[in-house]
C-alpha cells in the first residue's frame, strides 16, 4: 500500500474537512493508497509520540458539512521553526526539517498533502526543496492567494459578513448612528469589498487602498444631508490611513510569527470624530466568527474538488505543484508560483468601479 499524509495548516477555514473526506474516498477508489492525517500541520509528526492517524471511511463520513478541521491546525512551530526553550528561559526555532523528511520517506508517505494559506504554501514549497513529495491545496478565508481565482472558505466567510452589515443596517437605522464593521483581510480587501457590496455599505476601507478621513467624511456628510440618518463603513483589519499605519500588536504566544491585526475599527471611529463627524458612531469588530460554522454549498462543492484533484496528482505523481482553481478550472500550478505574490484587490479593477458605481467611497 502507498501513503499520503494530510496535514491543514495555518488559521480554520470552513471546507477544511470537506477537502479531507474527498481526499479520502478519491484514495479508496484505487485500492493501493492509504490515507493518513498529521495532528496540528506537522507538529503531529514533530512530537514524540507522534501524533498520526488512519483516516479511513468511519472518520470522514458527513464531515463535509462541519466546519474547521477534524485535524485541528495551529500557526505555531512546524518543520522550520520548532520552539525550544533555552536555558534561561526564552524561545528560539529549531530547524527540523532534514529529521521530518527522513522520518516519512523512512514510513513510506509517497505523498504529503499539506492544505493551508500563504505561510503554509512556503513551508510546502522548502519541504518539496528539500526531498518530499508535497502537493499543496490552498485554504484561507482571505481570498489573497496568488494562483488560484478563489480559495474555499472565501464565500463562507463572505456570507457571515454581508449577514452582520444587514443586522447593523436595522440598528443603525433606528438609533441614526453609523456603524463600522471591521472584518478580516489582513493585506487584502475581498471580504470587504464583497460584504459591502452584498450589504449596500456607504464606505468600504481595504488595504490596497489607502484612505483619506476626510474623503470619509465627505461621504457620510452627503448621505446624512441627504435625509439618510444612519450609515454603514465596512472596514478590512488591514486597512490604513494615506498617512499612518495598521492597528497591530505583537503576540507573545511562543512560535507565533504574524502580527496580530484588529481593533482599526475603533481607531476609524477616533479619526472620524477628530475630522468633525458628529453622529453617533459605534464599532463592531466581526473577528472569528468569520471562520466558524457551517460552511456554504459553494465552498463545499470547491473543497471537495481540491480534495479529489489534489488525490489525483498524488496518484500521478505530480509533486511540487499546489491545487488551483483558474479561469473556471481546477488545475495545478508549481508551488514556486504559487508563493510568489499575493492575490490583492485591484483598485482600478471591475468590483471596485462597480462598487463606486453604486456610490461605496474607499476614501480615495
Ligand atoms: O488567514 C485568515 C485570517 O483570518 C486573517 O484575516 C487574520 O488576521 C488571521 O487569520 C487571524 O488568525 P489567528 O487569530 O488564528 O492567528
Amino acid at each position: 500500500m502507498k501513503k499520503a499524509l494530510i496535514t491543514t495548516g495555518g488559521g480554520d477555514c470552513p471546507g477544511l474537512n470537506a477537502v479531507i473526506r474527498a481526499i479520502v474516498k478519491r484514495a479508496q477508489q484505487t485500492n493501493d493508497w492509504e490515507v493518513y492525517g498529521s495532528m496540528e500541520a506537522f507538529n503531529g509528526v514533530l512530537r514524540s509520540p507522534k501524533e498520526i492517524i488512519r483516516l479511513d471511511d468511519d472518520k470522514v463520513a458527513g464531515i463535509h458539512a462541519r466546519g474547521g478541521t477534524i485535524l485541528q491546525t495551529t500557526s505555531k512551530g512546524g518543520p522550520f521553526n520548532w520552539p525550544v526553550q533555552r536555558a534561561d528561559g526564552s524561545w528560539t526555532g529549531e530547524d527540523r526539517s532534514e529529521e521530518m523528511i527522513y522520518y516519512l520517506n523512512k514510513e513510506g508517505f509517497k505523498a504529503v498533502i499539506n492544505i493551508g494559506g500563504d505561510g503554509s504554501q512556503k513551508i510546502s514549497h522548502e519541504l518539496y526543496k528539500r526531498g518530499l513529495n508535497v502537493i499543496g491545496v490552498p485554504k484561507t478565508i482571505d481570498n489573497d492567494l496568488a494562483s488560484t481565482d478563489y480559495t474555499f472558505g472565501f464565500q463562507t466567510a463572505v456570507g457571515i459578513a454581508t449577514d452582520a452589515v444587514d443586522k447593523l443596517v436595522t440598528t443603525a437605522e433606528s438609533h441614526h448612528r453609523l456603524m463600522i464593521l471591521e472584518v478580516m483581510g489582513r493585506g487584502a480587501g475581498w471580504i470587504a469589498l464583497h460584504s459591502a457590496l452584498g450589504g449596500g455599505a456607504e464606505v468600504c476601507l481595504i488595504p490596497e487602498i489607502p484612505y483619506d478621513i476626510d474623503k470619509v467624511l465627505e461621504r457620510l456628510n452627503q448621505r446624512y444631508e441627504a435625509g439618510k440618518g444612519f450609515a454603514i463603513i465596512v472596514i478590512a483589519e488591514g486597512a490604513k490611513p494615506k498617512k499612518g499605519s495598521v492597528v497591530a500588536r505583537k503576540s507573545a504566544e511562543v512560535g507565533y510569527q504574524n502580527v496580530r491585526l484588529g481593533g482599526v475599527a475603533y481607531q476609524l471611529s477616533d479619526q472620524l470624530k477628530k475630522a468633525g463627524f458628529e453622529h453617533d458612531i459605534r464599532e463592531m469588530v466581526l473577528g472569528h466568527l468569520q471562520r466558524g460554522g457551517t460552511p456554504t454549498a459553494y465552498d463545499r462543492v470547491l473543497a471537495t474538488q481540491f480534495g479529489v484533484k489534489a488525490m489525483e496528482m498524488a496518484i500521478n505523481g505530480e509533486y511540487g505543484r499546489m491545487v488551483s482553481f483558474l479561469d473556471h478550472e481546477i488545475t495545478s500550478v508549481s508551488l514556486e508560483k504559487a508563493t510568489q505574490g499575493q492575490n490583492l484587490v485591484d483598485p482600478e479593477g471591475f468590483l471596485v468601479q462597480t462598487a463606486k458605481g453604486v456610490g461605496i467611497s474607499f476614501g480615495d
